[in-house]
């Protein structure tokens, strides 16, 4: 028997594609969350571990240095705050994992705690952080700040982040809740610690006014890419989330990332780290490969803008002022996604731009075809790599349509499921007990 791995579903709580023949009355119809609630039953009887929402908060102005772009495509805003989100979809569903993102540069540590915990509680244990740093200085201005701290700063205040949060969630013991009828007494204050936390950036007095959620710390997510980042994940995080087309590529950041995570003194198979996808499925090959073309081939002109507004987003350089048929620049510098830029920018070394942006579209290996041949593909990469799953990923602007959702939920992971390669239920309450599950 095989041993399973595990399906997350990426997305943020923007427009779905509300452009495509399939998106039916999406466009407007997002915003009261019932495509979301719709999504997340599909995922939990399809057996996904968690869904995950990606979160910043801004309208992008880097590529023309005008927002013009940025709404035209829909592409960061509108973006509706997933927080409040997560509890409606829980009280729709009874397992899935629910993450959301909040920024450790943005939020007041105490704040954050307060909302984890109590979304544990309305949860019933089911949330999940994604911990981010943020890159924007266009975001960081929404705060009154005037630019983010350098990048490696950043990781060193999100440590002093995640040392508070937890101390904060830590600050009621088990049992402080007594609610004992006779002595009329509802929490016992000797079990209920003040922090005191002084760092370099953040201080709270503590406790938290409020005790913390069944999950105790909920799940912790993260994605680094440079190596503080990686380092932070590997210290932290029950889940990491990444992004590599190259499969030996994937093999090296799992293997890197269990090797810090041990030399943190944790157990490497305690953090499933799982990787962008966006499967291409169709009923035959040939169909598979024609809407692979579509999506990806970047021959509409609205495509293209599209792609390289959105680089230059997360980079704060402005792509669209770049010639298309020229090489690829070697030399870009940014303060904010750099290891996503060098990325980008070794990889596509020689060609033009043009010929770059469907790889950058796609930031997963590319797996298209029919049901059978996309499982046998996963499966493969999965035993490549070593562990632990993927993370599905809908086109915002192209293929996040209810069709998708579907052709994952009813066809693909049936598929992976018959072969014994996803869970077939959910044994635990709490979500972190599932996902450490195998
Ligand atoms: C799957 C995935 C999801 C991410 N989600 C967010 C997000 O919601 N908000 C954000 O500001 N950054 C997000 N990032 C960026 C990461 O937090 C991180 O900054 C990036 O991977 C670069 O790594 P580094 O910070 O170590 O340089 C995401 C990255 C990946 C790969």
């Amino acid at each position: 028997m095989a041993t399973p791995f595990h399906l997350a579903w990426f997305t943020s709580f923007t427009p779905p594609a509300w452009r495509s023949p399939w998106g039916g009355a999406t466009d407007r119809e997002w915003m009261s969350g019932d495509y979301y609630v719709s999504m997340v039953r599909q995922l939990e009887r399809a057996g996904f571990d968690f869904i995950m929402f990606e979160d910043s908060t801004m309208v992008a102005e880097a590529m023309g240095g005008t927002m013009e772009a940025d709404l035209k495509h829909s592409l960061h805003s509108p973006k509706l705050d997933p927080f409040p989100l997560l509890p409606l979809l829980a009280r729709e569903t009874e397992h899935i994992g629910l993450i959301a993102t909040g920024s450790t540069s943005f939020y007041p540590p105490f704040i954050l705690a307060r909302v984890m915990a109590t979304m544990d509680h309305l949860t019933g244990g089911r949330i999940g952080w994604n911990i981010v740093t943020s890159s924007e200085d266009i975001a960081a201005q929404n705060y009154g700040m005037e630019r983010l701290p350098p990048h490696d700063e950043r990781y060193d205040r999100a440590e002093e982040f995640v040392e508070i949060v937890t101390a904060l969630w830590d600050s009621w013991e088990p049992g402080a809740v007594v609610a004992d009828r006779e002595t009329g007494r509802y929490a016992d204050h000797t079990k209920v610690h003040p922090i005191h936390y002084v760092g370099k950036y953040h201080r709270s007095r503590g406790p938290l006014n409020m005790p913390a959620g069944p999950q105790g710390h909920p799940v912790l997510c993260q994605a680094g890419g440079s190596p503080k980042g990686r380092d932070f994940a590997a210290k932290h995080a029950d889940a990491i989330v990444a992004t590599n087309p190259r499969i030996d590529r994937m093999k090296e950041y799992r293997a890197d990332i269990r090797e810090r995570a041990a030399r943190h003194g944790r157990d490497p198979d305690d953090i499933k780290v799982l990787f962008h996808l966006g499967p291409v499925l169709g009923e035959t090959e040939q169909e598979a490969r024609e809407l692979h073309h579509r999506v990806f081939g970047m021959e509409d002109p609205l495509q293209i803008e599209q792609t390289l507004a959105m680089i230059s987003a997360v980079t704060e350089i402005d792509f669209g002022a770049l010639d298309l048929d020229a090489p690829m620049p070697q030399d870009l510098r940014t303060n904010g996604h750099q290891s996503i830029l060098d990325d980008f920018m070794r990889r596509n070394k020689g060609r033009t731009l043009r010929e770059s942006l469907p790889e950058r579209a796609q930031l997963g290996p590319q797996v298209v075809g029919t049901v059978e041949s996309v499982a046998d593909q996963m499966e493969a990469i999965v035993a490549e790599v070593g562990g632990d799953g993927f993370l599905i990923r809908a086109e915002t602007g192209l293929t996040h349509t209810r069709r998708y959702i579907d052709a994952i939920c009813s066809g693909l992971a049936p598929e992976l499921r018959r072969r014994g390669l996803i869970r077939d239920g959910y044994r635990h309450r709490l979500f972190r007990d599932n996902l450490r599950d195998f």
